[in-house]
Protein backbone atom coordinates (compact mmCIF):
# COMPACT_ATOMS: atom_id res chain seq x y z
CA UNK A 1 0.00 0.00 0.00
CA UNK A 2 1.22 3.41 -0.58
CA UNK A 3 0.52 5.40 2.45
CA UNK A 4 0.01 9.30 2.20
CA UNK A 5 -0.45 11.72 5.12
CA UNK A 6 -3.93 12.40 5.56
CA UNK A 7 -4.43 15.54 8.71
CA UNK A 8 -7.44 16.58 10.57
CA UNK A 9 -6.32 19.79 12.50
CA UNK A 10 -2.84 19.42 14.28
CA UNK A 11 -3.71 15.53 14.18
CA UNK A 12 -2.12 13.18 11.55
CA UNK A 13 -3.91 9.98 11.19
CA UNK A 14 -1.51 8.24 8.87
CA UNK A 15 2.23 7.14 9.47
CA UNK A 16 4.69 5.69 7.45
CA UNK A 17 6.24 2.49 8.68
CA UNK A 18 9.86 3.23 6.25
CA UNK A 19 10.15 6.70 7.40
CA UNK A 20 9.50 5.93 11.13
CA UNK A 21 12.39 3.55 10.69
CA UNK A 22 14.96 5.70 8.91
CA UNK A 23 13.85 8.62 11.38
CA UNK A 24 15.10 6.24 14.30
CA UNK A 25 18.07 5.18 12.44
CA UNK A 26 19.03 8.93 12.02
CA UNK A 27 18.78 9.55 15.30
CA UNK A 28 20.76 6.68 16.58
CA UNK A 29 23.79 7.95 14.28
CA UNK A 30 23.10 11.14 15.67
CA UNK A 31 23.80 10.01 19.42
CA UNK A 32 26.52 7.49 18.17
CA UNK A 33 28.32 9.96 16.42
CA UNK A 34 28.57 11.97 19.94
CA UNK A 35 30.63 8.93 21.53
CA UNK A 36 29.76 6.97 24.58
CA UNK A 37 28.29 8.50 27.56
CA UNK A 38 30.84 7.46 30.14
CA UNK A 39 29.26 5.95 33.50
CA UNK A 40 25.58 6.48 31.60
CA UNK A 41 22.82 3.80 32.77
CA UNK A 42 22.12 0.11 32.04
CA UNK A 43 19.22 -1.05 32.83
CA UNK A 44 16.61 1.45 31.38
CA UNK A 45 12.62 1.76 31.84
CA UNK A 46 11.01 4.84 29.67
CA UNK A 47 7.27 5.85 30.48
CA UNK A 48 6.23 7.23 27.05
CA UNK A 49 8.84 5.66 24.94
CA UNK A 50 7.47 5.76 21.44
CA UNK A 51 7.63 9.40 20.62
CA UNK A 52 9.20 13.13 21.33
CA UNK A 53 11.35 13.43 24.37
CA UNK A 54 10.73 9.48 25.63
CA UNK A 55 11.43 7.67 22.77
CA UNK A 56 14.75 10.34 22.44
CA UNK A 57 15.48 9.13 25.54
CA UNK A 58 15.31 5.15 25.09
CA UNK A 59 17.55 5.87 21.40
CA UNK A 60 20.21 7.65 23.84
CA UNK A 61 20.39 5.34 26.59
CA UNK A 62 20.41 2.45 24.38
CA UNK A 63 22.96 3.67 21.88
CA UNK A 64 25.07 6.21 23.98
CA UNK A 65 25.66 3.80 27.30
CA UNK A 66 24.24 -0.03 25.75
CA UNK A 67 21.75 0.10 28.29
CA UNK A 68 18.55 -2.31 28.44
CA UNK A 69 15.52 -1.02 27.90
CA UNK A 70 11.85 -1.23 28.59
CA UNK A 71 9.38 1.17 27.09
CA UNK A 72 6.09 1.46 28.36
CA UNK A 73 3.33 3.63 25.70
CA UNK A 74 0.14 3.34 24.71
CA UNK A 75 -0.05 3.18 20.76
CA UNK A 76 -1.91 1.29 18.29
CA UNK A 77 -0.36 -1.67 16.27
CA UNK A 78 0.07 -2.11 13.22
CA UNK A 79 -2.53 -5.09 12.26
CA UNK A 80 -4.14 -7.07 9.10
CA UNK A 81 -4.02 -4.43 6.54
CA UNK A 82 -4.31 -2.08 9.65
CA UNK A 83 -2.19 0.99 9.81
CA UNK A 84 -0.50 1.25 13.45
CA UNK A 85 0.27 4.50 14.80
CA UNK A 86 3.52 6.49 14.69
CA UNK A 87 4.68 5.32 18.02
CA UNK A 88 3.97 1.96 17.21
CA UNK A 89 6.48 2.25 13.77
CA UNK A 90 8.76 4.04 16.06
CA UNK A 91 8.95 1.17 18.51
CA UNK A 92 9.28 -1.36 16.12
CA UNK A 93 11.74 0.45 14.35
CA UNK A 94 13.42 1.00 17.64
CA UNK A 95 13.46 -2.63 18.95
CA UNK A 96 14.72 -4.08 15.35
CA UNK A 97 17.89 -1.34 15.46
CA UNK A 98 18.38 -2.32 19.59
CA UNK A 99 18.18 -6.54 18.73
CA UNK A 100 20.87 -5.79 15.55
CA UNK A 101 22.67 -4.60 17.86
CA UNK A 102 22.70 -7.25 20.51
CA UNK A 103 20.30 -4.79 23.11
CA UNK A 104 18.21 -5.69 25.36
CA UNK A 105 14.73 -4.28 23.83
CA UNK A 106 10.84 -4.87 25.05
CA UNK A 107 8.08 -2.71 24.96
CA UNK A 108 4.61 -2.92 27.28
CA UNK A 109 1.81 -1.71 25.10
CA UNK A 110 -0.97 -0.05 27.02
CA UNK A 111 -2.65 2.41 29.71
CA UNK A 112 0.14 3.72 32.12
CA UNK A 113 -1.91 5.06 34.72
CA UNK A 114 -3.33 2.08 35.21
CA UNK A 115 -2.63 -0.73 37.96
CA UNK A 116 -2.09 -3.25 35.73
CA UNK A 117 0.67 -1.85 33.43
CA UNK A 118 2.70 -0.75 36.29
CA UNK A 119 2.23 -4.57 37.40
CA UNK A 120 3.19 -5.84 33.84
CA UNK A 121 6.15 -3.40 33.82
CA UNK A 122 7.13 -4.55 37.50
CA UNK A 123 7.07 -8.26 36.16
CA UNK A 124 9.11 -8.02 33.21
CA UNK A 125 12.20 -5.51 35.26
CA UNK A 126 11.90 -8.70 38.01
CA UNK A 127 11.96 -11.71 34.90
CA UNK A 128 14.16 -10.26 32.98
CA UNK A 129 16.53 -7.23 34.21
CA UNK A 130 16.51 -7.94 37.96
CA UNK A 131 16.24 -4.14 38.25
CA UNK A 132 16.32 -0.48 36.76
CA UNK A 133 19.10 2.30 37.42
CA UNK A 134 16.78 4.92 35.23
CA UNK A 135 13.37 5.16 35.26
CA UNK A 136 12.61 8.22 32.68
CA UNK A 137 8.82 9.44 33.07
CA UNK A 138 8.20 11.19 29.76
CA UNK A 139 3.70 10.99 29.38
CA UNK A 140 2.09 13.04 27.69
CA UNK A 141 -1.80 13.01 27.78
CA UNK A 142 -5.14 14.92 27.54
CA UNK A 143 -7.03 12.38 29.77
CA UNK A 144 -6.11 9.62 33.02
CA UNK A 145 -8.40 7.25 34.67
CA UNK A 146 -7.32 7.54 37.79
CA UNK A 147 -6.20 4.11 39.39
CA UNK A 148 -7.78 4.49 42.77
CA UNK A 149 -10.88 6.23 42.20
CA UNK A 150 -12.09 5.54 38.38
CA UNK A 151 -12.45 9.34 37.57
CA UNK A 152 -11.80 10.13 33.73
CA UNK A 153 -10.09 13.13 34.35
CA UNK A 154 -9.48 15.13 31.21
CA UNK A 155 -6.58 18.21 30.86
CA UNK A 156 -7.41 21.56 29.61
CA UNK A 157 -5.36 24.39 27.98
CA UNK A 158 -6.62 27.52 29.50
CA UNK A 159 -5.49 30.43 31.33
CA UNK A 160 -6.21 31.18 34.13
CA UNK A 161 -8.10 34.85 35.52
CA UNK A 162 -8.84 36.56 32.30
CA UNK A 163 -9.20 35.50 28.98
CA UNK A 164 -5.90 35.46 26.89
CA UNK A 165 -5.35 37.15 22.91
CA UNK A 166 -2.48 36.68 20.98
CA UNK A 167 -0.87 35.74 17.54
CA UNK A 168 -1.13 32.06 16.48
CA UNK A 169 -0.29 30.15 13.14
CA UNK A 170 -2.26 26.85 11.26
CA UNK A 171 0.46 25.88 10.26
CA UNK A 172 -0.87 24.02 7.35
CA UNK A 173 -2.36 27.06 5.46
CA UNK A 174 0.00 29.48 7.18
CA UNK A 175 -2.65 32.08 8.12
CA UNK A 176 -1.43 34.51 10.72
CA UNK A 177 -4.34 35.21 13.04
CA UNK A 178 -5.42 36.58 16.75
CA UNK A 179 -6.75 33.53 19.05
CA UNK A 180 -8.59 34.30 21.99
CA UNK A 181 -8.93 31.92 24.53
CA UNK A 182 -10.99 32.23 27.38
CA UNK A 183 -9.93 30.99 31.28
CA UNK A 184 -10.72 28.74 33.13
CA UNK A 185 -14.63 29.16 34.69
CA UNK A 186 -14.97 26.10 36.92
CA UNK A 187 -13.67 24.39 40.14
CA UNK A 188 -12.55 21.35 37.74
CA UNK A 189 -10.76 21.88 35.34
CA UNK A 190 -7.31 23.25 37.44
CA UNK A 191 -7.18 20.15 39.64
CA UNK A 192 -8.35 17.66 36.45
CA UNK A 193 -4.94 19.20 33.91
CA UNK A 194 -2.95 18.72 37.68
CA UNK A 195 -4.34 14.76 38.44
CA UNK A 196 -3.20 14.44 34.46
CA UNK A 197 -0.06 16.07 34.01
CA UNK A 198 1.07 16.65 37.47
CA UNK A 199 3.09 14.38 39.83
CA UNK A 200 1.05 11.99 40.96
CA UNK A 201 1.04 9.02 38.12
CA UNK A 202 5.25 9.57 38.48
CA UNK A 203 5.08 8.96 42.19
CA UNK A 204 2.61 5.73 42.18
CA UNK A 205 5.43 4.57 39.60
CA UNK A 206 7.79 4.93 41.83
CA UNK A 207 6.22 4.03 44.86
CA UNK A 208 5.44 1.00 42.80
CA UNK A 209 8.57 -0.04 41.61
CA UNK A 210 10.38 0.46 45.22
CA UNK A 211 8.37 -1.60 46.93
CA UNK A 212 8.49 -4.83 44.94
CA UNK A 213 12.48 -3.88 45.26
CA UNK A 214 12.94 -3.47 41.09
CA UNK A 215 14.51 -0.23 41.84
CA UNK A 216 18.65 -0.52 41.88
CA UNK A 217 20.90 1.41 44.38
CA UNK A 218 21.48 4.55 43.15
CA UNK A 219 18.50 5.05 41.30
CA UNK A 220 18.11 8.21 39.18
CA UNK A 221 14.55 9.04 37.85
CA UNK A 222 13.84 12.03 35.91
CA UNK A 223 10.58 13.73 34.38
CA UNK A 224 10.19 16.78 31.69
CA UNK A 225 8.61 20.09 32.12
CA UNK A 226 8.53 23.24 29.78
CA UNK A 227 8.80 27.07 31.01
CA UNK A 228 9.07 28.97 27.93
CA UNK A 229 9.15 32.91 27.26
CA UNK A 230 6.88 35.43 28.56
CA UNK A 231 4.73 35.85 25.27
CA UNK A 232 3.05 32.05 26.51
CA UNK A 233 3.00 32.33 30.10
CA UNK A 234 -0.75 33.09 30.19
CA UNK A 235 -1.63 30.14 27.70
CA UNK A 236 1.39 27.97 29.54
CA UNK A 237 3.44 28.18 32.07
CA UNK A 238 0.56 30.60 34.31
CA UNK A 239 -1.76 28.54 32.38
CA UNK A 240 -3.51 25.21 33.40
CA UNK A 241 -0.61 23.13 32.05
CA UNK A 242 1.55 25.74 34.41
CA UNK A 243 0.08 24.35 37.48
CA UNK A 244 0.06 20.52 36.45
CA UNK A 245 4.08 21.52 36.17
CA UNK A 246 4.08 22.97 39.17
CA UNK A 247 2.95 19.68 40.49
CA UNK A 248 5.56 17.70 38.90
CA UNK A 249 8.79 19.67 39.87
CA UNK A 250 7.23 19.61 43.67
CA UNK A 251 6.92 16.07 43.51
CA UNK A 252 10.82 15.55 42.97
CA UNK A 253 10.69 16.60 47.19
CA UNK A 254 9.00 13.82 47.56
CA UNK A 255 10.42 11.26 45.37
CA UNK A 256 14.05 12.43 46.83
CA UNK A 257 12.46 11.31 50.32
CA UNK A 258 11.47 8.16 49.12
CA UNK A 259 14.48 7.25 47.62
CA UNK A 260 16.76 8.61 50.05
CA UNK A 261 17.25 4.86 51.03
CA UNK A 262 18.61 3.80 48.05
CA UNK A 263 21.01 6.47 47.45
CA UNK A 264 18.47 7.07 44.55
CA UNK A 265 17.65 10.96 43.17
CA UNK A 266 14.81 12.37 41.07
CA UNK A 267 15.23 15.49 38.94
CA UNK A 268 12.97 17.42 37.06
CA UNK A 269 13.99 18.63 33.28
CA UNK A 270 13.14 21.77 31.91
CA UNK A 271 13.69 20.92 28.17
CA UNK A 272 13.35 23.48 25.06
CA UNK A 273 10.23 23.97 23.01
CA UNK A 274 10.19 21.33 20.15
CA UNK A 275 7.93 20.07 17.43
CA UNK A 276 5.74 16.89 19.07
CA UNK A 277 2.70 15.51 18.81
CA UNK A 278 1.61 17.41 22.44
CA UNK A 279 3.04 20.53 21.46
CA UNK A 280 1.24 20.91 18.22
CA UNK A 281 -2.22 20.68 19.98
CA UNK A 282 -0.83 23.80 22.29
CA UNK A 283 -2.49 27.19 20.51
CA UNK A 284 0.31 29.81 20.03
CA UNK A 285 3.20 27.87 20.91
CA UNK A 286 3.59 26.57 17.23
CA UNK A 287 3.82 29.83 15.77
CA UNK A 288 6.55 30.61 18.75
CA UNK A 289 8.32 27.39 17.99
CA UNK A 290 8.65 28.83 14.10
CA UNK A 291 10.32 32.00 15.42
CA UNK A 292 12.43 30.17 17.59
CA UNK A 293 13.91 27.67 15.30
CA UNK A 294 14.64 30.66 12.18
CA UNK A 295 16.71 32.16 15.33
CA UNK A 296 18.25 29.31 16.84
CA UNK A 297 19.26 27.62 13.29
CA UNK A 298 20.70 31.22 12.62
CA UNK A 299 22.76 30.74 15.70
CA UNK A 300 23.68 27.51 15.17
CA UNK A 301 22.29 26.59 18.50
CA UNK A 302 19.23 24.74 17.34
CA UNK A 303 18.64 21.46 18.30
CA UNK A 304 16.06 18.35 18.34
CA UNK A 305 14.60 15.97 20.66
CA UNK A 306 17.59 13.61 20.26
CA UNK A 307 20.34 16.42 20.35
CA UNK A 308 18.41 17.98 23.98
CA UNK A 309 18.53 13.73 25.59
CA UNK A 310 21.87 13.29 24.56
CA UNK A 311 23.15 16.33 25.78
CA UNK A 312 20.36 15.49 28.99
CA UNK A 313 22.68 12.48 29.55
CA UNK A 314 26.18 13.58 28.46
CA UNK A 315 26.28 16.96 30.10
CA UNK A 316 23.74 16.68 33.20
CA UNK A 317 22.72 13.47 34.47
CA UNK A 318 26.10 11.64 33.94
CA UNK A 319 29.06 13.66 33.65
CA UNK A 320 32.20 12.43 34.38
CA UNK A 321 32.98 13.98 38.17
CA UNK A 322 29.13 12.71 38.80
CA UNK A 323 27.92 16.52 39.78
CA UNK A 324 24.57 17.73 38.37
CA UNK A 325 23.93 21.13 37.66
CA UNK A 326 21.00 22.26 38.60
CA UNK A 327 19.05 26.35 38.67
CA UNK A 328 17.77 27.92 41.87
CA UNK A 329 14.72 26.00 41.90
CA UNK A 330 16.27 22.12 41.76
CA UNK A 331 15.46 21.81 38.12
CA UNK A 332 18.01 20.71 35.17
CA UNK A 333 18.29 22.82 32.60
CA UNK A 334 18.53 21.57 28.61
CA UNK A 335 16.10 24.55 27.59
CA UNK A 336 19.14 27.29 28.64
CA UNK A 337 19.91 27.72 24.84
CA UNK A 338 16.46 28.72 23.78
CA UNK A 339 16.18 30.64 27.12
CA UNK A 340 19.65 32.67 25.98
CA UNK A 341 18.77 36.59 26.32
CA UNK A 342 19.71 37.04 22.71
CA UNK A 343 17.66 34.63 21.81
CA UNK A 344 14.89 35.57 23.14
CA UNK A 345 15.23 39.15 22.52
CA UNK A 346 15.59 38.49 18.33
CA UNK A 347 12.20 35.91 19.06
CA UNK A 348 10.09 38.87 20.56
CA UNK A 349 11.23 41.31 18.51
CA UNK A 350 10.04 39.00 15.11
CA UNK A 351 6.79 38.28 17.02
CA UNK A 352 5.92 41.52 16.80
CA UNK A 353 6.23 42.01 13.20
CA UNK A 354 5.18 38.73 12.49
CA UNK A 355 2.13 38.22 9.76
CA UNK A 356 0.54 35.81 7.37
CA UNK A 357 2.85 38.18 4.46
CA UNK A 358 5.93 37.80 5.91
CA UNK A 359 5.61 34.28 7.63
CA UNK A 360 7.55 32.12 5.10
CA UNK A 361 10.04 35.08 5.24
CA UNK A 362 10.51 36.08 8.76
CA UNK A 363 9.76 32.06 10.68
CA UNK A 364 10.68 28.74 9.91
CA UNK A 365 7.34 28.26 9.19
CA UNK A 366 8.46 25.43 7.01
CA UNK A 367 10.96 23.68 8.90
CA UNK A 368 8.01 23.64 11.67
CA UNK A 369 5.89 21.99 9.05
CA UNK A 370 7.99 19.36 7.82
CA UNK A 371 9.25 18.38 11.20
CA UNK A 372 5.73 17.92 11.79
CA UNK A 373 5.30 15.31 9.24
CA UNK A 374 8.58 13.91 10.20
CA UNK A 375 6.69 12.71 13.20
CA UNK A 376 4.97 10.45 11.05
CA UNK A 377 7.66 9.21 8.82
CA UNK A 378 6.72 11.68 6.26
CA UNK A 379 9.02 13.63 4.20
CA UNK A 380 11.62 11.99 5.51
CA UNK A 381 14.97 12.30 3.26
CA UNK A 382 15.58 8.84 1.59
CA UNK A 383 12.43 7.59 1.30
CA UNK A 384 10.38 6.61 -2.17
CA UNK A 385 6.64 7.57 -0.45
CA UNK A 386 5.68 6.57 -4.44
CA UNK A 387 6.46 2.84 -3.24
CA UNK A 388 4.49 0.27 -1.20
CA UNK A 389 5.34 1.09 2.30
CA UNK A 390 6.74 -2.20 3.94
CA UNK A 391 3.60 -2.54 6.64
CA UNK A 392 4.43 -6.14 7.60
CA UNK A 393 6.28 -5.02 11.02
CA UNK A 394 7.14 -7.53 12.95
CA UNK A 395 7.43 -6.56 16.54
CA UNK A 396 7.51 -9.95 18.78
CA UNK A 397 8.61 -7.90 22.07
CA UNK A 398 5.69 -5.86 22.24
CA UNK A 399 3.17 -6.78 24.75
P1 LIG B 1 4.72 12.98 22.94
O1 LIG B 1 3.29 13.17 22.67
O2 LIG B 1 5.66 12.95 21.78
O3 LIG B 1 4.97 11.63 23.79
C1 LIG B 1 4.05 11.17 24.72
C2 LIG B 1 4.33 9.72 25.08
O4 LIG B 1 3.41 9.33 26.11
C3 LIG B 1 4.14 8.72 23.93
O5 LIG B 1 5.11 7.71 24.02
C4 LIG B 1 2.76 8.12 24.24
O6 LIG B 1 2.56 6.81 23.72
C5 LIG B 1 2.81 8.11 25.74
N1 LIG B 1 1.49 8.03 26.37
C6 LIG B 1 0.49 8.94 26.36
N2 LIG B 1 -0.55 8.50 27.10
C7 LIG B 1 -0.19 7.28 27.60
C8 LIG B 1 -0.82 6.32 28.44
N3 LIG B 1 -2.04 6.52 28.95
N4 LIG B 1 -0.14 5.19 28.73
C9 LIG B 1 1.11 4.96 28.23
N5 LIG B 1 1.75 5.84 27.44
C10 LIG B 1 1.11 6.99 27.12
O7 LIG B 1 5.10 14.14 23.98
P2 LIG B 1 6.44 14.93 24.32
O8 LIG B 1 6.32 16.30 23.75
O9 LIG B 1 7.65 14.11 24.07
O10 LIG B 1 6.22 15.11 25.89
C11 LIG B 1 6.87 14.34 26.88
C12 LIG B 1 7.10 15.22 28.11
O11 LIG B 1 7.98 16.29 27.74
C13 LIG B 1 5.82 15.88 28.65
O12 LIG B 1 5.90 15.94 30.04
C14 LIG B 1 5.92 17.29 28.07
O13 LIG B 1 5.20 18.24 28.82
C15 LIG B 1 7.41 17.52 28.17
N6 LIG B 1 7.95 18.63 27.36
C16 LIG B 1 7.58 18.81 26.06
C17 LIG B 1 8.08 19.89 25.34
C18 LIG B 1 7.72 20.12 23.89
O14 LIG B 1 7.95 21.23 23.39
N7 LIG B 1 7.21 19.15 23.20
C19 LIG B 1 8.99 20.78 25.95
C20 LIG B 1 9.37 20.54 27.26
C21 LIG B 1 8.84 19.46 27.96
NA1 LIG C 1 7.68 11.18 24.96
Amino acid sequence: MIIQPRTRGFICLTAHPDGALQAVKNQIEYVKSKGEIKNGPKKVLVIGASTGFGLSSRITAAFGSDAATIGVFFEKPASEGKMGTAGWYNSAAFEKEAHAAGLYAKSINGDAFSDEVKKETIELIKKDLGQVDLVVYSLASPRRTHPKTGVAHASVLKPIGQPYTNKTVDFHTGVVSDVTIAPVENDVDIPNTIAVMGGEDWKFWIEELKAAGVLAEGVKTVAYSYIGPELTFPIYRNGTIGQAKNDLEATVTVLNDLLKDLNGVSYVSVNKALVTQSSSAIPVVPLYISLLYKVMKAKGTHEGTIEQMQRLFADRLYTENGEVALDEAGRIRVDDWEMADDVQAEVAKLWNEITTENLSEISDIEGYRKEFFNLFGFEIDGIDYEKDANENVQVTSIE
